[in-house]
């Protein structure tokens, strides 16, 4: 076995992409395995940006397969424009490979995605409008197009029609827009689908082949635990499973597979869109987190919500994950606070203080934060290259975590770049079961 899935923690935005990056080299395959260009993933090189939405983090490292699993959600213009943003700076996408199996974001799930929002009106979720949730829904119709259908124009044209015969209903509901023609989305897809053919593979049997030739798998997950579909904030949550569970069934692998589980976690919490947030900050303090931590969505731009950390949401992506360990990013925003709250437990509203994450929804939108300051540090600690140089407070600060948590903090960030990263256990210890 040398399988670890990395996830998010939280509610997305955690900061998966800088830690596959940074992780990605120890790993001879990293495979996305759910979500779609919802994600949005900030990877800092050097003096170099690339944002991410649909391709592996692990792209920039040479000679990986980075593969999109059958769990993604894939649309074919997008995919092939990040493509060709990183070629045009030199960069190799040969190592890509686009699981058959994966479904196909169509012109029908954005008109649908953007209707439902319009439609639902002050109950909105807030979704990305990327066509996430109809997209997914068409899957579980069995309606859906997959990758494998882009190949052969002829059924592409027969499932795109049989689809569109129950969607544009769906569509002339929504007043302002015509129904879409089944020859003319074909023949808008045809050159995308061309260009993205020679990645088209069997990933789930390449995944299969690697691990049994001894090779380490890297399972990257998108989104966050509390979006997760099943376990989530529902319905305030994307249409996939973000969750460790989902790298097995987002790929085709078994869970004997994996041995380690990364849980990724911000030092404090944001979310993006609508729904309950107990450990939201106040106006200003929340404006200075957004502020010092450039909280803004790398998708859709808008600013993210902000608050302190909620240890009742960890303990609840621990035992959902099976997390074996915790990487605390952004450490360094927390550096202008005096003292940082953190939300240990939740009072509920017949008066019960619970440190687990209520099972029924009304419960958790009317729960109000149990509060533990914690001393800040009131220093910079962005300079850091070793554990050992950060002030006591802060050190002490990600050792209460894990304490309460119950499982080690085996990477702390305290800046954007990659090496802005530190080891507190040794960099032997991250993934360690992996190896
Ligand atoms: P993802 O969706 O989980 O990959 O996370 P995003 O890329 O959407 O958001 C994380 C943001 O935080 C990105 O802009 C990263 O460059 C940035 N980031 C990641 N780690 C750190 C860190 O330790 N400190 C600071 N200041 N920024 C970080
Ligand atoms: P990464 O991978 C943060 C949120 C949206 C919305 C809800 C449903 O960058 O962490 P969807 O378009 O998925 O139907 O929207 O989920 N959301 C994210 N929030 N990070 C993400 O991805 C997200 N992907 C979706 O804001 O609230
Ligand atoms: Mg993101």
């Amino acid at each position: 076995m040398s399988g670890a899935v990395v996830i998010g923690a939280q509610w997305g935005d955690e900061g998966k992409g800088k830690i596959v990056d940074l992780l990605a080299e120890r790993f001879e395959i990293v495979a996305r395995y759910q979500g779609g260009n919802n994600a949005g993933h900030t990877v800092v090189h050097g003096d170099e940006t690339f944002k991410f939405h649909l391709l592996p983090s692990g792209i920039l490292e040479p000679d990986k397969i980075c593969i999109l699993g059958n769990g993604v959600v894939i649309d074919p213009e997008v995919l092939v424009g990040e493509l060709d943003a990183l070629e045009a700076r030199g960069r190799s996408t040969a190592g890509l490979r686009i699981s058959m199996n994966a479904h196909v974001i169509m012109p029908w799930h954005r008109l649908l995605d953007q209707q439902s929002e319009v439609s639902l009106g002050s109950l909105q979720i807030g979704t990305t409008r990327r066509g996430i949730g109809p997209a997914y829904a068409d899957k579980a119709s069995r309606v859906g197009i997959r990758v494998q259908d882009l190949f052969d124009l002829g059924i592409l044209q027969k499932k795109v029609a049989a689809a569109l015969a129950i969607r544009n209903r769906e569509i002339l509901r929504g007043r302002d827009q015509g129904p879409l023609y089944p020859n003319k989305v074909v023949e808008e897809l045809a050159p995308f689908a061309a260009r993205l053919q020679p990645y088209a593979a069997d990933t789930s049997l390449l995944i299969d082949q690697a691990l049994k030739a001894g090779k380490r798998v890297l399972f990257e997950g998108a989104q966050g635990t509390l979006l997760d579909l099943d376990n989530g904030t529902y319905p305030f949550v994307t249409s996939s499973n973000p969750i460790a569970g989902g790298a097995c069934t987002g790929t085709g692998v078994g869970p004997t597979k994996i041995d380690s589980v990364l849980g990724i976690a911000k030092a404090y919490l944001t979310r993006v869109g609508a729904g309950p947030f107990p450990s939201e900050a106040d106006e200003e303090r929340g404006a200075k987190i957004r502020d010092i931590g450039a909280e803004f969505g790398t998708t859709t731009g808008r600013e993210r919500r902000c608050g302190w950390l909620d240890l009742v949401g960890l303990r609840y992506a621990v035992r959902l994950n099976g997390l074996t360990e915790l990487v605390l990013t952004k450490l360094d925003v927390l550096s202008e606070f005096a003292s940082i709250p953190v939300c240990v437990a939740y009072r509920l509203p017949d008066g019960t203080i619970t440190e687990e994450f209520p099972a029924h929804q009304s419960d958790f939108h009317h729960a109000e934060p149990v509060w533990e300051e914690r001393p800040g540090w009131n220093a910079d600690i962005s300079d850091a290259t070793e554990w050992d140089q950060l002030p006591q407070a802060a050190r002490d600060y990600v050792e209460w975590v894990a304490d309460q948590l119950g499982i080690p903090v085996t990477l702390v960030g305290v800046g954007v770049r990659r090496d802005q990263v530190l080891a507190p256990h040794g960099m032997e210890a991250v993934a360690r079961s992996a190896r």
